[in-house]
């Protein structure tokens, strides 16, 4: 995990100065897109699971989020199989604001800052963000960015329709933080 960090961090930076490189008209458009391309391959590479991450190790990640944290294990053993793990690097943008929604994510260790107007907010470990488009079927309503280095857990809006209809708790709790960040309150 630590080295999928390091490759991860590695091709984060080569981006940067290839963005710095293409602003300052140092390199072409179509250098820029070439070495892009090369990149977003890399990522794909680096992204894919290690092969020890298997159940168990999912299941411990699951078991860091609040909301997953005192439900039976055999329960939380049938959400972490819909769970994807997903690392952020530090500065990393994971949401835009105004892209279509398709899954949701929930923090096992790390922060993000939910970048919202006037004033930011951070959401840490055993947190979960991305839920207010598929619950509202809106674009997104924030830009969230990676704050340090994260692993997340990502859910499909389908599977997430599938445990709002399947669980009746996670369902009241889920809405009930929605609610409030719809509202403005202080919201976590
Ligand atoms: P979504 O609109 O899908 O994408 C941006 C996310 O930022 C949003 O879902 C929420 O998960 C999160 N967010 C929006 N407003 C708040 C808030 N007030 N407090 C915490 N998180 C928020």
């Amino acid at each position: 995990m630590q080295s999928q960090f390091l490759t991860l961090w590695a091709i984060r930076q080569e981006e940067l100065q290839y963005q710095r490189l293409r602003s300052e008209s140092i390199i072409t458009p179509e250098v820029f897109n070439d070495v892009m391309h090369g990149l977003t391959d890399r990522r794909g590479a680096a992204e894919k699971r290690p092969r020890l991450d298997l159940g168990l190790k999912r299941q411990a990640l699951v078991a860091r989020v609040t909301i997953f944290a005192d439900l039976d294990p055999r329960k939380r053993a049938k959400i972490s199989r819909l769970l994807r793990p997903q690392l952020a690097l530090p500065g990393q943008p994971i949401l835009r604001k105004g892209e279509r929604g398709d899954s949701m994510f929930f923090i096992s260790s790390g922060a993000v800052e939910v970048r919202l107007v006037p004033q930011p907010v951070r959401l840490g470990s055993g947190d979960f963000f991305g839920e207010l488009a598929l619950l509202d079927n809106r674009p997104r309503n924030a830009d969230v960015i990676a704050l340090g280095f994260c692993r997340l857990l990502r859910l499909s809006s389908r599977d997430f329709n599938r445990l709002m209809r399947a669980d009746d708790g996670l369902r009241k709790q889920i809405n009930a933080i929605a609610r409030e960040r719809r509202d403005g309150a202080p919201a976590n």
